[in-house]
């Protein structure tokens, strides 16, 4: 990785309106799924982010023909011709949602030869989950010089009942149950938003998906899928990440093109700590407005699948309450090394002990700049806006990891009134 650096000077309170951009993880099984069929799928709403474009990479890579159109917001993809069955192992170091692709290639190609994915380093990342998952639809898989070796001559929908629910390993079992033959029940599964409009594409596809964002679904296999355009929802982490930056700031920010309802945790969260969270709906766009209060209250927080909090937000609402009074627990139920980032934070003066995977922040604590790293997307975003209560100017290095899942932070955030200099290389630009 690049070492990027953004600087940020302290002291401005957000205030304004922000258009909220298109999933990132909505965007990645989406455009996975658009392997499953020999005809055009084309997607909006497209978020400019690295993933998206290393996902892109990848695609291409296996025989697609892909137009990324990032000023429009627009993918179009076409798996037209025969599909290579192994992805390039440096870009599925690049990101987990890389792994998206064996569910499809098993079902077009019957067989899969990938790497380990990559993606932040918040804990072990097992695929055990996917593997079963496949194996259960009549699959074998092995893993050999680091590679995942899955093979399938017809793929068997099944009743499969995951240990967890996994939010990839639910995406992934869903691509390859949809052209499997027979019913899939997958019981146990992930209920995250991205899922169900994965079902709503994959059914305007042809599919036959029911009950994609409850924890079981039942997908009837199909002969073939057909093309389709389709609109991602928005990016609730983003949301959630602008919102908690207008409370830690003392501001009063809009978002629009939200899905209030996809935020129910965040926004519950926020309103404990102090904020005043309304929703509209203005010329058909949804909005929310934060505005903060003048003092924030300690919270008891636990980051969880959804519908609770997100873990996306974990490091986020930790952070912000380092300003509120009183002393606040948080547990990370997800993801077992998510709290590297308190360190970071000590450092500007925040107070907080962790232990395995639970923080307790003492607060307030008055932050002040300083050279802090990112570790991953969230820790990374956590910092910068830790930075924007700082006093002082923080240098944010690792800064690339913000590119890979926020689209144009900097640039929304000196929107709002913050004191943020452009990320360098540029959040999105090409080749980041
Ligand atoms: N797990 C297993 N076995 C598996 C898969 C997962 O034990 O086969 C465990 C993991 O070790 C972890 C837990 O299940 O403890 C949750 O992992 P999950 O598989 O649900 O996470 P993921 O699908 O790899 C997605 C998002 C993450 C987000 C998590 C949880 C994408 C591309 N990534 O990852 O997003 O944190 O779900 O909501 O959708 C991010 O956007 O910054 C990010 C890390």
């Amino acid at each position: 990785m690049s070492d990027s650096i953004v600087r940020i000077a302290g002291g401005a309170r957000l205030d304004g309106s922000v258009q909220v951009s298109g999933g990132k993880n909505d965007a990645l099984p989406c455009m996975a799924a658009a392997l499953l069929t020999r005809e055009r799928v084309t997607l909006r709403n497209v978020p400019t982010i690295a993933d998206v474009r290393y996902l892109a990479q990848i695609l291409q890579a296996l025989g697609a023909d892909v137009h990324y159109e990032p000023d429009a917001h627009e993918i179009s993809i076409q798996a037209g011709a025969e599909l290579t069955d192994a992805p390039p192992d440096d870009l599925v170091h690049r990101l987990r949602g890389s792994f998206l692709v064996a569910g499809p290639l098993l079902a077009r190609v019957g067989r899969v030869v990938c790497a380990a994915p990559g993606g932040d380093e918040i804990g072990r990342r097992p695929v055990d989950v996917h593997l079963r998952g496949f194996e259960n639809f009549g699959a074998r898989a092995r893993h050999e010089n680091g590679h995942f070796e899955i093979e399938a001559d017809q793929l068997r929908g099944a009743r499969v009942v995951l240990d967890y629910p996994s939010v990839l390993g639910t995406e992934n079992l869903i691509l390859a149950a949809v052209l499997a033959e027979g019913r899939t029940v997958i019981v146990n599964a992930a209920m995250e938003p991205e899922i169900f409009c994965l079902g709503a594409m994959l059914n305007d596809m042809g599919a036959s998906v029911a009950g994609a964002g409850s924890n079981t679904i039942t997908i009837d296999g199909v002969e073939a899928l057909g093309g389709c355009e389709h609109s991602l929802i928005p990016d609730r982490i983003e949301a959630g990440t602008l919102a908690t930056a207008a409370v830690i700031t003392g501001g009063d920010v809009e978002l629009r093109g939200v899905q209030p309802r996809q935020m129910d945790a965040i926004l519950a969260k926020l309103t404990e700590i102090g904020a005043t969270v309304d929703e509209s709906i203005e010329a058909g766009v949804e909005r929310v407005r934060v505005r903060a209060a003048s003092t924030l209250r300690a919270a008891d927080v636990q980051a969880v699948p959804y519908p609770g909090l997100a873990t996306d937000l974990q490091a986020l609402v930790t952070t912000l309450l380092t300003q509120a009074e009183g002393d606040s627990t948080v547990h990370e139920r997800v993801f077992e090394n998510r709290l590297g980032y308190v360190e970071e934070l000590k450092r500007m003066g925040a107070s907080i002990e962790a232990t395995g995977s639970t923080a307790i922040v003492h607060g307030p604590t008055p932050l002040r700049g300083a050279v802090v790293h990112g570790l991953d997307i969230r820790s990374a975003a956590s910092l910068v806006i830790a930075a924007l209560a700082a006093e002082g100017v923080t240098e944010l290095r690792d800064a690339e990891h913000l590119a890979r899942g926020y689209e144009c932070l900097d640039e929304k955030l000196r929107s709002l009134g913050a004191d943020v200099a452009p990320l360098t290389p540029p959040i999105g630009a090409p080749g980041g």
